[in-house]
């Protein structure tokens, strides 16, 4: 059944409480739509966690630091309610933008240390619309739960941060990534790639996970990340704008005896993809 779009707080509030007076908990899927098999996984997680599952989508302007890139993310509601409509979700909450930021909108949640390198560095104030949107959808919707992937890794450590730091009442669980058969991690921005450059993208997760097998059996990280830049160049990706081993839930500096993350974003025909691998690679 396709699920009631919700585009008001009053209404969001207004069904949540209706099944917090049933007893029933409530998991939520924060998206900003373009839907695709990783998102939906997501849902089907949320259903075993929760009795009642809301998806949010919302293209959250205050994360994108490229206005250009904000004005392409594709905007696909039809096609994302029929996605879900088989997975029994409860209700989608699609906000205007003002509904979400009204007029004199004027708090920033900023969550430092784990949110400033890679991605961090090379999008600034990226995670600080993060922190705010996120901070803000578990206000409306207050879950128990929330499902985020674990293919934007840091975004996974920044809120898993927050949530600690600021004591809300909420479980973040995370996600595997799900890849294509050839390893390419499901993304909504692989839509842009021509397919000239779709074939050399599954390069990204090959090297990577070449890198995440080096690392584990011994080899120095610089010269394992040094090998994958080399890999992707051979590819033909056009830039690499970080190819890193770090700590895996604090993102500084990988620690001896610590889990520890390989973290990659690359260029590819004007296409940013970002991945990442556990040290060994799981799986
Ligand atoms: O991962 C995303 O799609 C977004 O960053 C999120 C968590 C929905 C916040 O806008």
């Amino acid at each position: 059944m396709t699920p009631p779009i919700l585009r008001r707080v009053a209404d969001l509030r207004a069904a949540v409480a209706g099944w917090r007076r049933a007893g029933e908990k409530v998991a939520l899927v924060p998206t900003m739509g373009a839907l695709h098999e990783g998102h939906l996984s997501l849902v089907r997680r949320a259903r075993a966690e929760a009795a009642r599952v809301v998806v949010s989508v919302f293209v959250n302007p205050t994360q994108f630091n490229n206005p250009d890139d904000l004005a392409k993310y594709p905007r696909t509601e039809k096609a994302d309610a029929a996605l879900l409509a088989p997975l029994s979700v409860d209700a989608v909450f699609a906000p205007a933008a003002e509904e979400v930021y009204p007029g004199g909108h004027a708090t920033t949640v900023r969550v430092t240390g784990v949110s400033e390198p890679l991605e961090g560095a090379h999008r600034p104030g990226h995670f600080d619309g993060v922190a705010t949107v996120v901070t803000k959808l578990f206000g409306m919707v207050q879950p128990d739960v929330a499902c985020f992937g674990e293919k934007d890794w840091q975004q996974l450590q920044v809120v898993r941060r927050l949530v600690a730091d600021l004591d809300l009442p909420v479980r973040i669980v995370g996600c595997p990534t799900v890849r294509e058969t050839d390893g390419l991690a499901l993304s909504s921005r692989n839509v842009r790639l021509s397919a000239a450059d779709r074939a050399r993208a599954a390069a990204l997760p090959h090297a990577l996970r070449q890198a995440a097998l080096d690392v584990a059996a011994g080899d120095d990280a610089a010269a394992a990340t040094g090998r994958l830049r080399a890999a992707l160049a051979a590819a033909g990706f056009d830039s690499v704008d970080y190819a890193e081993c770090r700590d895996a839930a604090t993102l500084g500096p990988a620690r001896p005896g610590d889990p520890a993350r390989l973290l990659v974003a690359a260029w590819a025909g004007g296409v940013r993809l970002i991945d990442n691998m556990a040290v060994p690679p799981e799986g």
